[in-house]
């Protein structure tokens, strides 16, 4: 039961611990273990956090059985369908959904923060032109920090707040610039009058040569990639990003940590590594040797998009994804059609293969947004980037509740040693 304590016991030397219990208003409880090594000496041991919640929060509830998702308690379907970001953005940041004249301030306030400071841009010169853009976007949102020092006091609410807007107002602008110096274009600035999204599009695909319409598909199409990946709970960048918070690093440096672990291929790096892979399997008769290789224990390969942590029946987003791309490549890029053909025969005969269906892996978030990236004109390696832009909210709010947790401290994991134990120095003559 929820609130039953759990009894800890050793039979070998007949010791026995009482714990308590932590319940949430939905989904699994956890044995309150935080007195444990205090009071014996023992323990938890729990490597990539399988069984271990490490904070409490209000902001996401995954249910990875029944594949529900939900930001403040509203489900992603019903935001998909009927949302935008900027009031999905809103929501996780103040918990509920704004009103008209709510929302209208918050959208004038962030489009006021959009521009960078103009001698960030010097920045960019100093980064190989071929720089890979989420290298570009760890170096540059760390180095915000060094530019915007009058919001720097973190135990200040004002200054929270408006590090957190510059953070999320920012991003476009700074993934925007990193695209224009791998392709040795000129930086775009935002401009006012454009949406979030639209602003976005603008700073990334237009020149100063000539005049560029947004195309309201494409507006569509990354408001909700943004809202799908706008905040996953306590995955792994967003665990880094608390962790970071914690010792009382300032929310920049905290995003910067964030970004860097999302570009792992394990986490968001995922989906620039589907495009890879669809593009080296190449043709559906490969895709039974690639499966091959999935499976295969003594081969590093893995079918990339698939699986995941929590998820153990399907990805919500996932689905939702699957929809937009067809729609998307209807309307703008039929050319790409053999990539989601690939894709979909692909999760067809995974989802019929027994070694997927006994470890429940199915499609997860990015094993389709890469194709509808790449329908947009956004190069594989803006992936990433794009993951990075639409989690920022994410990570800035709950970066905002542990801040603002009363039981927050400094996050400081043990470990179980396994090396040499004490031994005495020896001379290097005597080696
Ligand atoms: C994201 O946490 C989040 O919420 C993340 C995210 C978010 O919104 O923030 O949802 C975004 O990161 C999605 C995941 C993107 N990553 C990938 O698509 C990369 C490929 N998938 C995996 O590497 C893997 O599935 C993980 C990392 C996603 C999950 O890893 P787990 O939970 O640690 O599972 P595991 O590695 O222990 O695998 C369990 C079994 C193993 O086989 P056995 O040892 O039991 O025989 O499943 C196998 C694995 O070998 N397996 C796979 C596989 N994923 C797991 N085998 C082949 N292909 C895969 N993709």
């Amino acid at each position: 039961m929820a609130d039953n304590p759990y009894k800890l016991v050793n039979e070998q030397e007949g010791l026995s611990e009482t714990l308590g219990v932590v319940s949430g208003t939905q989904g699994p409880h956890a044995v309150d273990v935080r007195k444990l090594y205090r009071d014996t000496g023992v323990l938890t041991y729990d490597p990539g956090f399988m069984s271990t919640a490490s904070c409490e929060s209000r902001i996401t509830y995954i249910d990875g059985e029944a594949g529900i998702l939900e930001y403040r308690g509203y489900p992603i379907e019903q935001l998909a369908e009927q949302s935008t970001y900027l009031e999905v953005a809103y929501l996780l940041l103040y918990g509920d959904l704004p009103n008209r004249t709510q929302l209208q301030k918050f959208e004038q306030l962030i489009v006021y923060h959009t521009m960078l400071n103009e001698t960030l841009k010097n920045f960019y010169d100093g980064f190989h032109h071929d720089a890979h853009p989420m290298a570009i976007m760890v170096g540059v949102v760390g180095s915000l920090s060094a530019f915007y020092h009058d919001s720097l006091d973190i135990n200040d609410p004002k200054h929270r707040e408006i590090s957190a807007h510059r953070l999320f107002a920012k991003m476009p602008t700074i993934a925007a610039a990193s695209y224009k110096h791998n392709i040795s274009e000129p930086i775009i600035y935002p401009r006012n009058e454009l949406s979030y999204c639209a602003n976005f599009l603008h700073m990334m695909f237009s020149t100063p040569c000539e005049p560029y319409e947004v195309n309201p598909i494409a507006e569509k199409a990354i408001n909700l990639l943004f809202i799908l990946h706008a905040d996953h709970e306590q995955n792994a960048s967003t665990s880094t990003v608390r962790l970071a918070g914690s010792s009382q690093a300032n929310p920049f440096a905290c995003i910067a940590a964030g970004i860097a672990s999302l570009w792992g291929p394990a986490h968001g790096g995922a989906n620039e590594a589907v495009l890879d892979m669809l593009t080296e399997i190449g043709d559906v008769s490969h895709i039974d040797k690639y499966i091959a290789k999935a499976k295969d224990k003594k081969d590093k390969f893995r079918l990339m998009g698939f699986g995941h942590r929590v998820y153990k029946n399907f990805d919500p987003r996932a689905g939702i994804l699957r929809e937009v791309c067809k729609e998307v490549l209807e309307k703008l890029a039929d050319n790409d059609s053999p990539l989601f053909e690939l894709a979909l025969r692909l999760e067809e005969i995974a989802l019929n293969d027994d070694y997927f269906i006994q470890r429940k892996l199915y499609p997860n978030v990015d094993f389709y947004s890469g194709i509808i990236y790449r329908a947009l004109g956004i190069p594989n390696n803006m992936f990433t980037v794009m993951f990075a832009i639409g989690r920022t909210i994410g990570w800035v709010a709950h970066w905002m509740e542990m801040m603002n947790d009363p039981e927050q401290k400094i996050g400081r994991p043990r470990q179980i040693y396994k090396g040499s134990p004490r031994r005495e120095y020896i001379p290097i003559d005597k080696r």
